[in-house]
């Protein structure tokens, strides 16, 4: 099973203290009840390139897969005390507002081939490490899984995504000219030697 073989928690906490405003967020595998917050953010992300619910339903719950979302720890930094009602009406809020996802990502392998399927993160919590971290998740399940080989493919006027996977070790081995439709766009090909 996922998260038992290398002492990593599944749902390892996040906590990036060096950014202004911080952002505070864990990971953790996505359900099937996350897919209308994963859509919401795919479809603000990718706009007509955006998969259908149905395809991301069935990637969620497929064998093959792993989905995984950050999710927002929200502090509603209140220092006082509080009455029995202003506490209940906080612990609701923070309730609605701790849980709100931030983004998301997805591993498909099979047998030591994989691919990155997919990731975003909402625009206004970009730039604060929620997109490395997710990254970096889903390489610690490829290992788990034994992959070899990492593949993704990337929009070529896509910098911050491309800029992201060379930092982790994807290198560049072939380009899909045109790929992406109607933008006339094409896809560069990114794969990672596992090590082991
Ligand atoms: C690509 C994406 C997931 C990155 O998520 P993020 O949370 O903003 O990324 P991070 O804050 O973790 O930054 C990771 C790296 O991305 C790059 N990056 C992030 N913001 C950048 C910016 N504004 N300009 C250039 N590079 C940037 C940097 O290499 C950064 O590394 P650092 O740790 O040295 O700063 C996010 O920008 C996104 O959702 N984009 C839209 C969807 C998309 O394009 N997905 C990729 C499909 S292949």
């Amino acid at each position: 099973m996922p998260g038992q073989e290398s002492g990593v928690p599944e749902d390892a906490m996040t906590q990036h203290a060096d950014q202004s405003p911080p952002a505070t967020f864990r990971i953790r595998t996505a359900t099937a009840s996350d897919l209308d917050a994963i859509m919401a953010i795919e479809r603000a992300s990718f706009g007509a390139s955006a998969w259908e619910a149905e395809t991301m339903r069935a990637e969620i719950g497929s064998e093959w897969g792993r989905y995984i979302v950050a999710e927002e720890i929200a502090t509603d930094g209140f220092a006082g005390e509080r009455t029995a009602a202003e506490s209940a009406v906080a612990e609701g809020a923070d309730a609605a507002d701790s849980h709100r996802a931030l983004g998301y990502a997805g591993l498909r392998s099979v047998g030591v081939e994989g691919d990155v399927q997919t990731i975003a993160v909402v625009e206004e919590a970009r730039g604060r490490g929620i997109g490395r971290a997710l990254l970096a998740e889903l390489l610690i399940e490829a290992e788990r899984r034994g992959v070899r080989e990492l593949f993704l493919e990337v929009r070529a006027d896509n910098p911050v995504a491309r800029a992201l996977y060379e930092s982790v070790g994807f290198g560049e081995i072939g380009v899909r000219p045109r790929y992406y439709q109607p933008e006339d766009v094409d896809a560069v090909v990114m794969k990672k030697e596992m090590l082991r």
